[in-house]
């Protein structure tokens, strides 16, 4: 158990300046190796202090009672175990919008808003953006891409499909709580299964699982540990999803429509390949903050 004040021992004023909780709780996220040591003591004492937002180093904060000193080390002994600090929170923020997550969902990334500013970009090239577009979701997990790019596109409606029920009733819950409920519809569907009775997409969007199943044990174990397998393994090669995927995709996609897909490390090629194999082509590439090629955009070939 993780103490980083002792009560019995210490001579605590009635308030005190957060800052030594702080700095004795980085001390030991960071001496475990945690890179995010100092973000990660702010929010788990917020937590613990049953506030949303992170503490400070010059707040004056009331003594902590027993019930707050079990309830941080309860939550620092999870997060030294990996647990990100989304999963311990229950939430994490993507696109400036706050997303639920849960044991069956991915953990939203940075990465994934790629596609969202991609698509947004597309839709205001294109002067779409006050048509009711229609967007549909592959994979939809927390349901991030799809309420994202929902928020951004006041006309437009859209669909999520995932395989995973614990997922849907998740992103379900996330577009009530986002105000997108009306406009946003989440079913049970996979990969393999004909989406023709959904109709026409102008927009679809997809993070499938791409990792080949021999490089997950090696991922970070915030990772492997926390994010559901079905939300990572892509198959032996990465390419599982994907070959189920992309021909689905393509007899849903409108012709004049774009599709936008986050891609694993290196899959451009071997992505674009199978999607050509689906009648579909190349239209873009976009990079995320790395410089890694994160998202690629396919139409329909003409
Ligand atoms: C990488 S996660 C992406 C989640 C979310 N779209 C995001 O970007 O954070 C992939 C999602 O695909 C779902 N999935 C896996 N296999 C599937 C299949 N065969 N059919 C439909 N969905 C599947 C998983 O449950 C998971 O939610």
């Amino acid at each position: 158990m993780v103490t980083p004040v002792d009560h019995a021992k210490t001579d605590l004023p009635a308030k005190q300046e957060a800052s030594t909780i702080l700095y004795a709780l980085e001390q030991i996220l960071a001496d475990a190796g945690i890179a995010s040591a100092k973000s990660d003591a702010r929010c788990l004492l917020g937590m613990a202090l049953g506030r949303d937002e992170a503490v400070l180093p010059h707040e004056d904060i009331a003594p902590m009672d027993q019930a707050c000193d079990d309830r941080l080390a309860a939550m620092m002994a999870r997060r030294l175990a990996g647990e990100p600090i989304s999963r311990i929170r229950g939430w994490r923020e993507f696109w400036s919008l706050r997303f639920a997550v849960s044991p069956a969902t991915l953990d939203p990334r940075p990465d994934s808003e790629t596609m969202i500013d991609a698509a947004v970009r597309w839709v205001s090239r294109n002067a779409a953006k006050d048509r009711p577009l229609r967007l549909l979701d592959l994979g939809t997990g927390s349901g991030c891409l799809l309420l994202a790019l929902l928020s951004e596109l006041p006309q437009a409606n859209g669909v999520g499909i995932d395989v995973n029920l614990d997922a849907i009733a998740t992103a379900r819950r996330n577009a009530a709580s986002l105000g997108l409920g009306e406009r946003a519809a989440f079913t049970a569907h996979s990969f393999a299964d004909d989406l023709g009775p959904l109709g026409d997409f102008d927009v679809i969007l997809s993070n499938p699982p791409y990792i080949p199943t021999g490089e997950i044990d090696g991922l970070a174990v915030d990772v492997k540990s926390f994010d559901p397998a079905l939300a990572l393994d892509g198959g032996a090669d990465g390419m599982a999803c994907w070959q189920q995927l992309l021909p689905r995709l393509a007899a849903a996609l409108a012709v004049s429509g774009m599709a936008f897909v986050e891609i694993g490390r290196g899959q451009e090629n071997a992505v674009t390949a199978e999607a050509e194999k689906a009648n579909l082509q190349l239209s873009g590439s976009y990079h995320d903050l790395a410089g890694i090629t994160r998202c690629l955009a396919f139409s329909i070939k003409m």
